[in-house]
């Protein structure tokens, strides 16, 4: 007998890292819900894919509940999760920056994981089965001029690990992916605002490039499947190597840099 299609719920789905993870998920077998804000954009992914659009606002403790039980009756047994939904803020000094900015993307970035774990993690914990893949970034492990952004990505590599000390023993897995600089809308869109200098980003990257939307989504995939069955609470970068590449500039800067 033919093994059911498993189910992975990915938010964000509807655009850049999530639209790739719906993509690659797809492709690898998975029946895929996508989850957005954005619902028309959201049924166009859909549509390309063979999967299933969903609304659904992480900031609202609401919808997310709502969402979570309603795929689970109409769609059927969520497997998998990919949290993708997220924004950006504006580069600015504290005393700049508005505390509603601030407000809004700790709820979204930080609580909406939060929440939408917790929700959907619900049934995986009664069946004893399931992965969550929650996308962090690099900013989650440096300094830079994001201060509400930053931290809050901190914040979910730290909760990746909680949730899954929490959680193992129902053999559900928590892991994370941290995007580098990556070329989706929202990226694009700060560079055309001149809010990003990709000329820096590339000074510090072993590998001299943004990274594709399906190189991070190809990682997710990796975490989600079984193929990672005894990973559990780490948080992978993939950033062209720009972790490690940001402490050469003592020493003339990375050999490309001199090239
Ligand atoms: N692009 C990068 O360079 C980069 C780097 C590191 C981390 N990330 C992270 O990757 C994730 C995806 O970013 P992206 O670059 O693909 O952005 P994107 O803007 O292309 O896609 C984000 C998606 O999230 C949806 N969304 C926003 N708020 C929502 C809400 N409240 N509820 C449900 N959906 C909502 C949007 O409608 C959109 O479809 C984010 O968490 C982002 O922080 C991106």
């Amino acid at each position: 007998m033919a093994q059911q299609q498993r189910i992975v719920v990915v938010t964000g789905g509807a655009s850049g890292i999530g639209a790739a993870c719906a993509e690659v998920l797809a492709q690898d077998g998975w029946k895929v819900v996508v989850a957005d804000i954005n619902l028309a954009q959201a049924q166009q992914v859909a549509q390309r894919i063979g999967g299933v659009a969903w609304e659904i606002d992480v900031a609202s403790d609401a919808s997310v509940a709502q969402a979570a039980a309603g795929i689970e009756s109409e769609v059927g047994p969520v497997y998998g999760l990919v949290n993708s939904a997220g924004i950006i803020q504006q580069p600015l000094p504290p005393h700049e920056l508005g505390m509603d900015a601030f407000d809004r993307v700790q709820q979204i970035d930080f609580r909406g994981t939060y929440v939408a774990c917790r929700e959907f993690a619900r049934a995986m914990l009664a069946r004893k089965a399931g992965s969550i893949v929650n996308i962090s970034s690099v900013a989650g492990s440096r300094s830079m001029r994001l201060h509400s952004y930053s931290p809050a990505k901190a914040a979910v590599i730290n909760m990746t690990q909680c949730l899954a000390a929490e959680w193992g023993a129902n053999w559900v897995r928590v892991n994370a992916v941290a995007p580098g600089y990556t070329l989706t809308p929202a990226l694009e869109g700060a560079i055309a605002r001149g809010e990003r200098q990709v000329d820096g980003a590339l000074a510090n990257s072993p590998l001299p490039r943004l990274v594709q939307p399906t190189e991070i989504a190809n990682g997710v995939a990796f975490l989600l499947s079984d193929r990672a069955s005894a990973i559990t609470g780490i948080n992978v970068p993939i950033d062209c190597g720009w972790l490690s590449g940001t402490t050469w500039d003592m020493y003339g800067g990375l050999p490309h840099t001199n090239q």
